[in-house]
């Protein structure tokens, strides 16, 4: 559904307009400024809309990188990417994703990223909670982003296989995702490699704000599931993975400079899709650490 059909807005205390952009995932907050301090009532409000809803919008923002990293910061303490040769010189915390190149014919930024179904650094023990993708330079059509509600596809699961994963672990292992599917760019060195070892998560995940079940796998970055055959595991991650992005449970962004996205990684997938490279691409990105994902029993 696309947001111009979808009204379905409510007001916050703080003040600020949110609209719903799809049934089960998505929402535009209006009547902020994010290039300014935000008032404590307001950054709650934000809060819990994004945790609500999964997706964050925010239109027409002029956010240089500090002033994005500031606001990032009021949702936890931030990480750069293992990976930190994109990572801006005089802003760390902010990463650049760009298909542009230098005058020596460097890319400036990580190019073709994030193309499978994933949620960010979910290859860590302690996973990436949310994200804030800024858009600089759109191409005019194509390289949208894809988020898919994983409390949505929780739900719609019949109550004996919701049993069944709650019990199951998948495994996100970043260096089998980078030869499988970066084999394009610079390989990661030993010291990358090392510092991102195979994790294993629990399929479903307690949302620790909510208290709602979420699936917790994407094709992406999950290669397999803990205890079965490599085969027969991939095979339960890709099935669940396309389950849970059925275009029911999607919001799938058109990108305009100056949008800012938020998203819950705890909630959410999202891949980015491709578009005509003779187009420039530029956005920044910033992402919050998040704690362990966990699997609390309803009721417990
Ligand atoms: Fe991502």
């Amino acid at each position: 559904m696309d947001e111009t059909t979808f009204a379905d807005s409510y007001r916050t205390a703080s003040g600020l307009t949110v609209r719903k952009l799809t049934e089960h995932i998505g929402a535009q907050i209006v009547g902020v400024d994010l290039s300014r301090p935000i008032p404590a009532d307001a950054v709650a409000d934000i809060r819990s809309a994004w945790e609500r809803h999964g997706v964050v919008i925010f239109r027409d923002q002029d956010l240089p990188a500090a002033a994005h990293r500031d606001f990032s910061a009021h949702f936890g303490p931030l990480i750069g990417h293992v990976v930190n040769r994109f990572n801006m010189a005089d802003c760390p915390e902010v990463t650049i994703l760009s298909n542009i190149t230098n005058e020596k014919g460097e890319k400036i930024g990580a190019d073709r990223a994030g193309m499978l179904w994933h949620s960010d650094m979910s290859f860590l023990p302690r996973p990436s909670m949310g994200s804030l993708l800024y858009g600089v330079e759109c191409p005019p059509q194509g390289a949208d982003t894809e988020f898919a509600s994983m409390f949505a596809a929780y739900d719609a699961l019949p109550a004996e296989e919701r049993q069944r994963l709650a019990g199951l672990r998948g495994i996100h292992d970043y260096p089998w995702h980078y030869r499988t599917y970066l084999s394009h760019r610079q390989p990661l060195t030993p010291e990358e490699e090392a510092k991102t070892p195979p994790v294993a998560h629990p399929l479903v995940r307690t949302h620790p704000s909510t208290g709602r079940q979420a699936l917790y796998v994407g094709e992406g970055l999950t290669r397999s599931i803990e205890g079965m055959d490599d085969d027969a595991g991939r095979r339960l991650v890709v099935e669940l993975s396309d389950f849970a992005t059925q275009p029911a449970f999607v919001y799938r962004h058109k990108w305009q400079p100056g949008d800012l996205v938020f998203w819950d990684n705890r909630s959410t997938m999202h891949r980015a899709t491709d578009f005509d490279n003779t187009y420039r691409r530029l956005m920044r990105r910033t992402t919050i650490q998040g704690d362990a994902p966990f699997y609390r029993p309803a009721g417990h």
